[in-house]
């Protein structure tokens, strides 16, 4: 057995753990060994000086489940017939588990995808090929710089990552980022293997249909994934029945920071409630599918207006029809996660409950197709209200969306009616121990039920004739696991026994008996529950089989599916929180009135939230400057003007009454002190490195959210950063942008370029207390009240006082900001000073003349 275990250990990749099944146990040996008793806390023991550990079959998903969480590839190793004694079993490797590709609902999240991904590089582009197993998704793009190829990564968020084992540079990139990243082997990255690889999956001749034309790093990244999963883990990959092509400038860019920053998707605190994420404020899906789709909506809104539009009219059908929103949404619940189920059909991990989840979701298919037929019907006979004064007319409604996806819906009653004829209604998870199909569904198996039914009344009616014939009143025959069916007599009737029984066993209690006439209708019985057991799994795998001719139809119901909970829920919002549908155009202006902050308006309950507005163009105005006290709003502010003009692009309606949002190209974010310290920057080294990313990368269609640059130096040193890089903003770059700040000196701007304009976050004074009124007002501010806060937050008495005192000295110049004694009117001559500058000498592009 172990010359066996050699030969398997050694055909399987070096990092994968060999899971060996003996008898009821799958046992580790060797190194092995050693890393499953750590990661499992199991005993590691030793026979003939092999270490070994071994964890108990019935419950080998949870320890499977700890050994790749732990970032462990995991082979099973089946046996592959009874044991025999004195023969060597057959045993054979499965499968291959690995983070990001296996099936286990312990450690899948229903709202997230579980992507595995493969990346290289090629013609100086990279590839990134995407697949989530349990959802049969696989796409695939191009990149053509680094900060976007770990952007795209970020929002992805994979379980696992491959990458040719000899691309040391992009090793180094992404390792610090990404947890799990696996070398494999580099031939198969190339796009001229990579391409057949592709091709014979899907059996095409050209993969020109997929849009792969010319695309060759996408083509390597995509037959690597491919190969990795049929090759090297051995999966059944037949599901991924097709792929797309995605190209990220159709998207709004987010980048890594950004999607961070806003929260989008994760908290910037991991212990944070799930309503501070923007997804978390956003879901009010009613599927796990839907909720993967706003997932990926929101950290990849639309870069096209009538993309854009498209999901707006589908919307505001909705949202105009608050009756047939709700029944599609309450119609939607049994439709459950439909892309799941069809993969563990597909792959072999699903069972008779999947059928009937299935088929449930397919009995309520008609129903919501009348939805969508009754809302198509209103959308048209309806005034085309957002016609716009220079749309031609025909733009609206000749592709609509709503018609595109009730399309893509196929009932298909056949597949639900064969379902309901074969499984019983509530099935056991197991398959190959019978109780699944439905009587009167097959023949054959209708006979053997009735010879093992047969066969019960024969025993029965034994019991009775036996009780009888040797009148002892309490003979009774059991069956156990062991033994078969068996007589038992208690002690004090063993003297009525008949000669012809013949003893099997003592107990406690009595004795065990056995007769040939017994053993003879055991036989049959058991013969006729084995066979049928046999024919139920034939059974259920020839109605899988049958089901699964129509997996790509079924596939593209669940899409449709997915987008269109995702749309309600965006009209669930819109309707809940009074939500408008901004207009979109690409003409530069960004102009919302009485927007809100989408999360923090769910959660705030002692204050109400207080809406604001905001104007930029571009042309007459590009850059706010907002100063204003400590607790204000200022963060606040930013973050909800990039967040409503993010939520327009994903064709949401958006928390204010009225919004004009022009498409931008790029949001960019620069918030708060993140430290970084896993990748060994400071906090100031973050901040700029960051900054000088929105200034090399931003354009005049970007928008930037600037919040508090500069504050980790000092003052002097933070304060001539801030102003030249608002200078830079406003005369080279041309982008709009909020700029959040304490530097009041930084008002002065406004006097000098012409598209800046000062807004502060109105408080009211009271008796040395301060009222926040969280308020937007135009003009700057020079008062930062961080002293009042301060004693907001606690800070004693003693201090308090004491610093006040110093603020009216340094007020009053005597100290400079380091504590060291100023010559007097020093403070004034500094302002002067910076009144007195030259004006950058930079052109700025967008003056007159
Ligand atoms: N418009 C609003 N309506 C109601 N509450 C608000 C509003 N804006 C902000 N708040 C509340 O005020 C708190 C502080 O806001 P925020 O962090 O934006 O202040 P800030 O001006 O950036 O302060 P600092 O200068 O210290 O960074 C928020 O946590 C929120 O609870
Ligand atoms: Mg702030």
């Amino acid at each position: 057995m172990m010359a066996q275990y050699r030969r398997i250990k050694g055909e399987l990749p070096r990092d994968a753990l060999l899971l060996f099944r003996l008898g009821d146990f799958y046992e580790m040996f060797f190194e092995d060994a050693k890393v499953g008793a750590e990661v499992c806390h199991l005993a590691l023991t030793r026979r003939q000086q092999v270490p070994m550990c071994g964890i108990p079959y019935h419950a080998a998903g949870g320890y499977i489940a700890r050994l790749l969480r732990a970032g462990y590839k995991v082979a099973i190793c089946d046996q592959m017939e009874d044991a025999r004694p004195g023969h060597l079993v057959k045993r054979e490797v499965t499968q291959i588990l690995s983070p990001g590709t296996h099936f286990d609902e312990r450690l899948l999240q229903a709202e997230r995808n579980n992507y595995l991904a493969a990346v290289c590089q090629c013609d100086g582009r990279f590839g990134v090929a995407v697949v989530d197993l349990t959802t049969a998704s696989f796409r695939t793009t191009e990149l053509s710089t680094e900060s976007e190829l770990t952007a795209e990564l970020e929002r992805l968020g994979p379980a696992e990552i491959i990458v040719p084992s000899e691309a040391a540079s992009l090793q180094t990139l992404l390792r610090p980022l990404h947890r799990f990243i696996t070398g494999h082997e580099d031939w198969v990255f190339a796009p001229e293997t990579a391409v057949h690889t592709v091709r014979d999956h899907f059996k095409v001749a050209t993969l020109d249909g997929f849009g792969l034309r010319g695309r060759s790093a996408a083509v390597g990244a995509a037959g690597a994934v491919l190969h990795y999963l049929s090759q090297h883990l051995r999966r059944d990959v037949a599901h991924l029945t097709t792929i797309s092509y995605y190209q990220t400038s159709a998207f709004l860019m987010l980048d890594a920071t950004t999607l961070r920053h806003l929260e989008v998707l994760e908290p910037l605190h991991r212990d944070a409630p799930k309503a501070a994420t923007l997804h978390g404020a956003c879901n009010r899906t009613r599927t796990p599918m839907g909720a993967r789709r706003l997932r990926d909506w929101l950290s990849q809104p639309l870069a096209d207006v009538h993309a854009i539009r498209r999901r707006q009219d589908v919307v505001a059908a909705w949202v105009q029809n608050a009756p047939l929103l709700e029944q599609f949404r309450e119609q939607l619940e049994d439709i459950r996660d439909l892309e799941r189920t069809l993969s563990r059909l597909s792959t072999g991990s699903g069972n008779a409950r999947d059928l009937l989840a299935l088929r449930l979701a397919l009995l309520r298919l008609p129903a919501l197709s009348d939805v969508l037929r009754q809302l198509r019907d209103v959308q048209s006979c309806a005034a085309e209200p957002m016609l716009l004064p220079d749309e031609p007319a025909e733009q609206v409604g000749s592709d609509s969306l709503l018609d595109e996806l009730s399309g893509q819906i196929t009932e298909l009653p056949e597949v639900a009616d064969l379902i309901g004829r074969a499984i019983v209604e509530d099935p056991p998870l197991a398959l190959k121990e019978g109780g699944l199909i439905r009587d009167g569904f097959h023949a054959q198996l209708d006979e053997l039920r009735q010879a093992m039914r047969g066969g019960k009344d024969w025993i029965a009616q034994l019991q009775q004739r036996e009780i009888e014939r040797t009148g002892i009143a309490s003979l009774k025959i059991r069956f156990n696991s062991v033994f078969g069916y068996y007589i038992e007599v208690t002690k004090a009737n063993l003297d009525k026994v008949p000669p012809e029984y013949q003893r099997k066993q003592t107990i406690a209690n009595g004795e065990r008996f056995i007769t040939p006439e017994l053993k003879q209708m055991e036989a049959k019985i058991l013969g006729a529950e084995e066979r049928a057991a046999r024919l139920e799994y034939e059974l259920f795998q020839e109605v899988r089989g049958e089901v699964l001719r129509h997996l790509p139809i079924l596939q593209r119901t669940a899409d449709a599916l997915a987008q269109l909970d995702v749309l309600a829920t965006f009209a669930e919002n819109a309707r809940l929180f009074q939500y408008c549908r901004p207009e979109v155009r690409d003409e530069g202006v960004l102009n919302i009135r009485d927007g809100r902050h989408p999360m923090l308006e769910q959660t705030l309950v002692e204050e109400r939230f207080v809406p604001n507005d905001v104007f930029l163009d571009g042309t007459t105005r590009q850059i706010a400057l907002i100063t204003g006290p400590n607790m204000a709003g200022k963060s606040t502010y930013l973050r909800q003007v990039a967040l409503l003009v993010l939520l327009a692009h994903t064709g949401s309606f958006v928390p204010a009454t009225e919004a004009r949002i022009d498409l931008v190209d790029r949001i960019f974010t620069r918030i708060g002190a993140s430290d970084d310290l896993a990748r060994g920057q400071s906090t100031f080294m973050v901040e700029m490195s960051e900054t000088a990313n929105i200034l090399n990368n931003a354009t005049r269609r970007s928008l930037i959210i600037l919040d508090e640059i500069g504050r980790g130096t000092s003052t002097f040193d933070g304060l001539s950063l801030a102003w030249s890089i608002v200078e830079h903003l406003h005369n080279v770059v041309g982008a709009k942008v909020l700029f959040a700040t304490h530097y009041h000196e930084l008002t002065e701007l406004a006097a000098r370029l012409p598209r800046l304009a000062n807004f502060n976050v109105a408080v009211r004074e009271w008796q040395d207390k301060i009222l926040f009124l969280r308020k937007i007002v135009e003009g700057g501010t020079d008062k930062s009240y961080g002293i009042q806060v301060a004693r907001l937050a606690g800070v004693p008495k003693a201090v308090i006082d004491r610093a006040k005192v110093i603020l009216r000295n340094l007020e009053e110049s005597e100290l400079t900001p380091e504590g060291n004694v100023r010559q007097p009117a020093r403070h004034r001559a500094e302002r002067e000073k910076l009144q007195a500058l030259e004006p950058n000498p930079q052109l700025d592009l967008f003056a007159s003349g």
